[in-house]
C-alpha cells in the first residue's frame, strides 16, 4: 500500500533526505546503520519519497551520525531505565526502534504538527512512544514531558534550520526542565553551513539554514552554562569510514589527519547537565 504524503514545506520535506539516505543505506551492500525500518517506510511513500535524490556522501553521514547519536540514546536509556527520551525534529525517524529501549522508559517523537500527522499514519506504534506536534520554538510543548526524571535528547537534522537565539531558549528550557542529563545532535561548522549549498541533495534546504556554525564544541557551553561537552565526534575519524565506498574513504582517510578539516564534515556533539 503507497501512502500519499500531504502537501509539505521545504521545511518539512528535509525529513525525506535523511530517511531516504538510511534506507539507500540498508539497501547498500555494506551497510552503516542498517535501518530496515526507514527502507520499508520509504517503500510505503512510494513515489513521494523517491522524488528526493540522495549520494554516496549524504547516506554515508546520516547514517553515520544516526548510528552516533543511537548510540547516545542507548547507552543512556539502559544505564537510566527510568528516563525519558525525547527526538527532536525526529521526521519519520524511528530511532526508538533501533535502541530499543527499556519498557520503563518513556520516549517522546517531537515534530512539526503536518509532520507528525504523516509520522501517526506511517510510522507502527510503541507502547510508551508518543509524538508531540510543536514546533520546538514554542513555549509550551514540554509540558507535556514528564520533568523530574533523567533525560536524553537527540536532535538528527534539526539544529541547523534554528539561529543562536532559538538553540540558546531551547537549551535552556531542556536543562531547565530536567534535573540532569544528556543532549546530543548533529553540528555544522560555518564551512559546512557554506557547503550545503553546493551539495545536491541539501541545495534545496540551504536557504533555510539559520544556525550561524560551531568551529569549536565548547562554543555551545558559553551558550549554555549548565552544559559539559561530553565528546566531539568527527565522522571523518570513526572506524565505519571502512566502509564507505573507495573515493569517500579516501576523502575521509585524508581528512582525518587534520581536526580543522575534519570538523568541515558530519559532527556530533554531546554534551551532559548539569556540569
Ligand atoms: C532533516 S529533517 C530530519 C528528520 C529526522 N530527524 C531524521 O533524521 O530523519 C529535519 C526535521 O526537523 C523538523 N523541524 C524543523 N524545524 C522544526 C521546528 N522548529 N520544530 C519542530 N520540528 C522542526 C522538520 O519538520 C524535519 O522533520
Amino acid at each position: 500500500m503507497v501512502t500519499t504524503l500531504p502537501a509539505l514545506t521545504p521545511l518539512e520535506q528535509s525529513l525525506l533526505v535523511t530517511l531516504r539516505s538510511r534506507a539507500a543505506d540498508a539497501r547498500s551492500p555494506r551497510p552503516v546503520l542498517g535501518d530496515a525500518l526507514a527502507d520499508e517506510i520509504v517503500r510505503e511513500l512510494g513515489p513521494d519519497a523517491a522524488r528526493v535524490r540522495v549520494d554516496a556522501n549524504l547516506v554515508t553521514s546520516c547514517a553515520l551520525r544516526a548510528k552516533r547519536l543511537d548510540e547516545i540514546a542507548a547507552d543512556f536509556v539502559h544505564r537510566h531505565p527510568d528516563a525519558v527520551g525525547l527526538d527532536l525534529g525526529a521526521g519519520l525517524d524511528t530511532r526508538w526502534a533501533r535502541i530499543a529501549p527499556p519498557p520503563t522508559v518513556d520516549w517522546f517523537d517531537v515534530d512539526l504538527p503536518a509532520v507528525v500527522a504523516v509520522r501517526d499514519a506511517v510510522v507502527p506504534a510503541r507502547a510508551r512512544t508518543r509524538t508531540i506536534a510543536a514546533d520546538v520554538r514554542d513555549g509550551h510543548w514540554l509540558d507535556a514531558v514528564p520533568a523530574g526524571r533523567p533525560a536524553v535528547v537527540v536532535a538528527d537534522g534539526l539544529v541547523g534550520f534554528l539561529d543562536r537565539s532559538e538553540v540558546t531558549t531551547l537549551l535552556d528550557r531542556l536543562t531547565g526542565h530536567f534535573p540532569a542529563g544528556e543532549i546530543a545532535f548533529n553540528s555544522y561548522s560555518r564551512f559546512a553551513l557554506r557547503a550545503t549549498r553546493l551539495v545536491p541533495g541539501t541545495r534545496a534546504v540551504s536557504g533555510l539554514l539559520r544556525f550561524p556554525g560551531i568551529d569549536d564544541p565548547h562554543e555551545l557551553e558559553r551558550w549554555d552554562p549548565r552544559l559539559h561537552l561530553v565528546r566531539e565526534i568527527l565522522l571523518s575519524r570513526e572506524p565505519e569510514v571502512a566502509l564507505f565506498p573507495p573515493l569517500l574513504r579516501l576523502y575521509h582517510r585524508l581528512a582525518a589527519h587534520s581536526t580543522a578539516w575534519s570538523r568541515r564534515g558530519t559532527v556530533v556533539l554531546h554534551y551532559r547537565f548539569p556540569r
